[in-house]
């Protein structure tokens, strides 16, 4: 289909207010709703505020809610919407405002700090790591994140509850901690760790984190369940908990 011209309303505003203001904008054909944006900015509202960088999905910038959905703005067509459909754009509510489209993300930096890095087993005697391709394929899937903030802007153990952000990591890093679980050469137990510093138990599996990665990443079935699993495994099997005793005497 060819151009024509779309009802789009976007919130403006800063921390301490803001409203959606509504735009009749042109939409080319093959459009997303960043081009839409852009055009926005270029054309009607050159203060709008918005974070991007490749416009290909791949660098996790352009985050926002679409129709009330966490979505990245590069990746969502303009031909998923009628014509005469009004495209609402709103920042992600689970964050901070602090202009227009533009969220303050650092619980999710201050979150990646307190992961206990990476610390690999020493090297073989030849200098080499070695490691199994089936072993590496697991936690691989993870590497895949972009740190759009999706899955942390959709649970809903933080989404509308700023008091659990102390307490609760969200899914993003509680993949991480998955990852590095899993990892091959890891030598760090970080069990308890998921549990008792990043909230794993809050995590009640709803799956909604799965849904809106861009990069398809099982994060739930993959990641989080199985990690709640070898928590359990941890805390309950007898000869676990037996030595964990005999060594505190
Ligand atoms: Fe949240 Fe995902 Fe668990 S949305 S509750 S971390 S399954």
């Amino acid at each position: 289909r060819g151009g024509y011209d779309a009802t789009f309303r976007v919130w403006r505003g800063d921390a301490s207010s803001g409203e959606l203001q509504t735009f009749t904008v042109p939409v080319n054909e093959g459009e997303v709703v960043l081009d839409v944006i852009h055009r926005l900015q270029a054309t009607q509202a050159g203060d709008l505020a918005v974070r991007w960088n490749c416009k290909a999905g791949k660098c996790g910038s352009c985050s926002a809610e679409v129709n009330g959905r966490p979505r990245l703005m590069c990746l969502t067509r303009m031909n998923t919407f009628a014509e005469d459909e009004t495209v609402t754009v709103t920042p992600l509510r689970t964050f901070p405002v602090i202009r227009d489209l533009v969220t303050d993300v650092s619980y999710n930096y201050e979150k990646a700090a307190q992961v206990p890095a990476f610390t690999p087993r020493p090297r073989d005697p030849d200098g080499n790591h070695r490691m199994q391709q089936v072993d590496v394929d697991r936690p691989q899937e993870f590497r895949k994140c972009i740190e759009c903030w999706l899955c942390q802007d959709t649970c809903h153990v933080i989404r509308d509850h700023e008091e659990n952000k102390a307490a609760f990591a969200g899914p993003r890093f509680l993949i991480r901690l998955a990852e590095l679980d899993m990892h091959p050469l890891d030598v760090v137990d970080r069990r308890d760790a998921a549990q008792q510093e990043f909230g794993l138990g809050y995590c009640n599996i709803t799956k909604c984190c799965s849904e809106v990665c861009p990069e398809g990443i099982h994060l739930t079935d993959n990641g989080i369940i199985p990690l709640k699993e070898r928590v359990v495994d941890r805390r309950y099997d007898p000869l676990t908990w037996l030595g964990s005793k005999i060594r505190r005497h």
